[in-house]
């Protein structure tokens, strides 16, 4: 693995969209307009990837469009967290046989997380012919090329080679919403969870430059975004590979500073990293949302120390402690693990016991997967899939009560949401927190804030009413 960091110079992103140029040159000679599908699996950071992806198609004359069928060209920009994600990926790609065939010039691209992975990368190009290029999240900012190349070769392009983890600044980007901005403040991860693909296919911790993240902040403002979410694997080590004298809390507080009503969500928070200075710094600044997202993975500390995950259940409940002391209405949510190879009963237990600790809003629950090249998948794992199943399901129960009661405690507050959206006949909104709130109303209160009294809640989410101004 190629642990280097390479900054992307805007002359060589410029040569990328003098691709587009060209590209949008052959479709205008064709007198059509292409049309171009991008399909995303993943996380957030596969999201913020894929704005990028159609911001440079839309640059190159395409129309993005909500469907493979007829598309001119389909990119799959994929997961590798776990083996369910890869079948589906595997599923869909195989589906574009028949898209293909009913329109043959249809191109399509794999990228993303897979596309990190050899042993992949060897399956497509010798089980699916269909696909016309692969390109790992290192090539990202490489796409126009391809795709001029794909278009006036019709050969096949691989660009998987072990480069150093890029930076490109300035590329185009469609976001797909407007009330909404993902920012991604870094790249890669150092961190070698026993159990995680991710410092495999996406490379070394990079971070952006400071000035480059707050220009972007600064333009979502003005072009009318209300909540910007930055995005980075491990988001407090930010700033570490950086001589810019700037930590994730410094970059948080300047970002806060502008001018405008929005608010700042991050994530994710690793343990390992995260501390008073980040919670003081939340606390301090209206804008930053008092909504933390810290995955404790196990609450067993001989599970932890297995994970590599350099915290143990002390260390973990001592910084919700304190997160909880400088911000009472803190909504806390996180990422658990069951079924680590080797997890006792007991030790599960003791996961039961961290989450009736702390008392999450939310849990995204998750039950080990053996991720081919990582240490933990060598691990000896002796228990079964049903005992692991049947944790998983106690597991959730617990966090479903958890979240039920936790719900109900809002019932009869005033609180202040960004309506966001419409769902069915109802109105969406968010609190601070980041809970869903269902209420009555008009459209047009679609990106504006609004203060609602909470009449109602149920496991997922709260029914609020307008309060009368
Ligand atoms: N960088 C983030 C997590 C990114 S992956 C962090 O460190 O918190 C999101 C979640 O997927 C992880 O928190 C973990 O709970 C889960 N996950 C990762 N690898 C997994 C695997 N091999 N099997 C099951 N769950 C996994
Ligand atoms: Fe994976 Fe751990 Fe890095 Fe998160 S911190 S991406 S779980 S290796
Ligand atoms: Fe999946 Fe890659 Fe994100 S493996 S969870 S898309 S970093």
């Amino acid at each position: 693995m190629n642990t280097k960091t390479t900054r992307i110079t805007q002359s060589q992103v410029d040569e990328q969209l003098s691709y587009c140029a060209r590209i949008q040159a052959i479709w205008m000679e064709r007198g059509i307009t292409p049309k171009a599908y991008v399909e995303t699996y993943g996380c957030q950071q596969n999201e913020a990837d894929s704005e990028r992806i159609r911001g440079m198609l839309s640059d190159a004359g395409y129309a993005i469009c909500n469907e493979a069928e007829g598309a001119d060209v389909v990119i799959m920009n994929t997961c590798a967290i776990r083996e369910h994600a890869e079948q589906r990926v595997f599923g869909n790609l195989g589906a574009l046989t028949h898209t293909k065939r009913r329109h043959p010039g249809q191109k399509i691209f794999l990228c993303g997380c897979m596309a990190g992975q050899e042993q992949v990368v060897e399956r497509i190009r010798k089980s699916y012919p269909h696909v016309d290029g692969v390109f790992s999240t290192h090539h990202l900012w490489q796409f126009p090329s391809l795709l001029y190349q794909v278009l006036t070769t019709q050969k096949r392009v691989f660009s998987t080679v072990d480069e150093p983890g890029s930076i490109a600044e300035g590329l185009p980007v469609v976001r797909s919403n407007n009330l909404k901005g993902w920012v991604s403040i870094m790249y890669g991860c150092n961190n070698f969870c026993t159990y995680c693909i991710v410092p495999y296919v996406r490379g070394r911790e990079r971070s952006r430059m400071p000035e480059d993240i707050l220009a972007e902040c600064k333009a979502l403002i003005a072009a009318g975004c209300k909540e910007i979410t930055l995005l980075g694997q491990n988001v407090n080590s930010y700033g570490k590979d950086l001589n810019a004298n700037v930590d994730f809390s410094d970059l948080l507080a300047q970002i806060a500073q502008l001018d405008g009503e929005f608010l700042i969500r991050f994530m994710t928070s690793h343990p390992r990293d995260a501390g008073k200075k980040l919670f003081d710094t939340m606390a301090a600044y209206p804008k930053i949302a008092k909504q933390l997202h810290l995955p404790f993975q196990s609450g067993s500390s001989r599970v932890l120390k297995a994970m590599n995950r350099h915290y143990d259940r002390e260390k973990y409940l001592e910084l919700v402690n304190y997160a909880k002391s400088v911000m009472p209405d803190l909504v806390l949510t996180s990422d658990v693990i069951v079924g680590f190879p080797g997890e006792t009963e007991e030790e599960f237990e003791e996961t039961l016991t961290l989450i009736r600790q702390v008392r999450y809003d939310a849990l995204f629950t998750f039950i080990f997967s053996p991720r081919e090249g990582t240490p933990a998948a060598e691990m000896e794992d002796p228990t079964p899939r049903e005992e692991k199943n049947a944790r998983f399901d106690r597991l959730c129960s617990l966090q479903n009560s958890i979240s039920e009661e936790m719900h109900k405690a809002y019932v009869g507050k005033h609180m202040r949401v960004l309506i966001d959206g419409v769902d069915g006949e109802q109105l969406t909104a968010r609190t601070e927190g980041g809970r869903l709130v269902r209420l009555t109303g008009d459209e047009q209160l679609i990106g504006t804030y609004a203060t609602v009294t909470i009449t109602g809640s149920n496991t997922w989410s709260l029914i609020g009413a307008l309060d009368k101004e």
